[in-house]
């Protein structure tokens, strides 16, 4: 029987993979059922739970995040089912950040006010466009007019909200999404994520690019539609904290940063991942993936898990730096000692990290090195080179 380190803060992550219908450029853990058996779901994410706990006692929770697929579809009875048995097994910090995915049609929104009574107490709304012939495009299931109605709905009932959209959509224009992002930013939401489209592959967006079907934005509109993001977000009070998540001074997304910070959070439900601290080790959980499997494994054996994997010293550095370079604060050298007893110059090639220091790709100061603007835009190819 392995033990967590009670010292260590953990984050909660609880997976529901049921949307009402398939968004197509999506390729999240989500899917469409005609019927869904929630009494039995809810008892499997509770044993799943309580497996869990047994493994790492005495640990403090200091977020909870219910993500999907589109968990406001759950029965807010399962939300404040699996709230109270986390409370029961764990310790809640006194301000813990407990956040529930939300989409934003009519029908979950008159959810809302039981998904606050039974203890979210911060919601993320999947608004994504504010005009009708957009959210069509995206293939939501909900109108500008129903979005705006869930925003003040959630304005009301929660003291912290959040909402998503995605911009670099085809044909929109610097002016269009500028004038969006605009009266979004009079809601007075205290965290915005602004996500790039992006074609999945796998998805039917995908598959109508490779058909000539759909034309992305050329690289250096969908570079302007990102500058006009940051100085419009800036301008308002809500830098870039990470490469795609926006907030006031405080409004963060604690359970996201436990991420990016990479501190310990367990994930429970279908394909959810964890990365914990146990016995002094670092282990890497997968869940399995498929629903219907992962119910299967839950009835037959108590527990969804997939694979549970110890994270060598180099596999912790590669995702402790792919993680904590999104955020605009970066990593600390004493993460890096924490984890592989190595500084910024023992870890990296000294030529490679003083090339892009040079180059304007990277910072470095007081101890921290962080990505650039310039480097956050391509983050992907800074760190590649970083870490060759
Ligand atoms: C799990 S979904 C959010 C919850 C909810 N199901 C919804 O759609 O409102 C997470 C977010 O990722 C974003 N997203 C998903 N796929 C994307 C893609 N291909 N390109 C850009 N953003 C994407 C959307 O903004 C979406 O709200
Ligand atoms: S974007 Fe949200 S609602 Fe759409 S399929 Fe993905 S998880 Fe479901």
């Amino acid at each position: 029987m392995c033990n967590g380190n009670p010292e260590q803060p953990l984050a909660l992550y609880i997976h529901w993979p049921f949307c009402l219908s398939k968004c197509p450029y999506c390729d999240f853990n989500s899917h469409v059922r005609e019927n869904i058996d929630e009494a039995h779901w809810r008892a499997a994410l509770l044993t799943e739970l309580d497996s869990t706990a047994r493994e790492m006692p005495g640990r403090t929770i200091t977020s909870i995040f219910f993500g999907g697929g589109t968990p406001s579809l759950m029965n807010p009875a399962t939300v404040a089912a699996l709230l109270d048995r986390t409370a029961k097994h764990w310790k809640l910090a006194p301000d813990a950040e407990i956040t529930l995915e939300a989409n934003p049609t009519s029908v979950e929104q008159a959810r809302l006010a039981d998904i606050r009574a039974a203890g979210v107490n911060r919601v993320s709304l999947g608004v994504q466009a504010l005009n009708d012939q957009a959210l069509k495009f995206l293939g939501r299931g909900h109108s500008a007019a129903e979005a705006l109605a869930a925003v003040d709905t959630a304005a009301r009932l929660f003291d912290r909200f959040s909402f998503d959209l995605i911009y670099g959509r085809p044909e929109q224009t610097v002016d269009c999404w500028s004038a969006e992002l605009r009266r979004a930013l009079t809601w007075s939401a205290d965290h915005i994520s602004v996500y790039q489209l992006t074609l999945e592959a796998g998805t039917p967006f995908h598959a109508l690019w490779r058909q000539g079907r759909l034309t992305p934005l050329e690289e250096d509109a969908a570079a302007a539609l990102y500058e006009v993001t940051q100085e419009i977000l800036e301008a308002a009070g809500m830098p870039a904290y990470e490469v795609s998540n926006h907030a006031m001074p405080g409004g963060e997304s604690r359970h996201n940063l436990t991420y990016w910070r990479y501190g310990d959070y367990a994930g429970i439900g279908p394909g959810a991942h964890g990365r914990l601290t146990l016995d002094g080790r670092r282990i890497g959980t997968q869940r399995v993936r498929s629903p219907d499997a992962w119910l299967r494994q839950i009835d037959e054996t108590g527990d969804g898990m997939e694979s549970r994997e110890p994270l060598d010293p180099g596999a912790q550095l590669d995702e402790a730096m792919l993680m904590g370079l999104r955020l605009a604060e970066g990593i600390p050298e004493t993460r890096l000692r924490g984890i592989a007893g190595r500084g910024f110059d023992d870890a990296f090639d000294p030529a490679r990290l003083s090339a892009l220091i040079e180059g304007g790709f990277l910072d470095r100061e007081g101890g921290w090195l962080r990505a650039t603007p310039a480097g956050r835009t391509r983050l992907n190819a800074v760190i590649a080179h970083l870490m060759a």
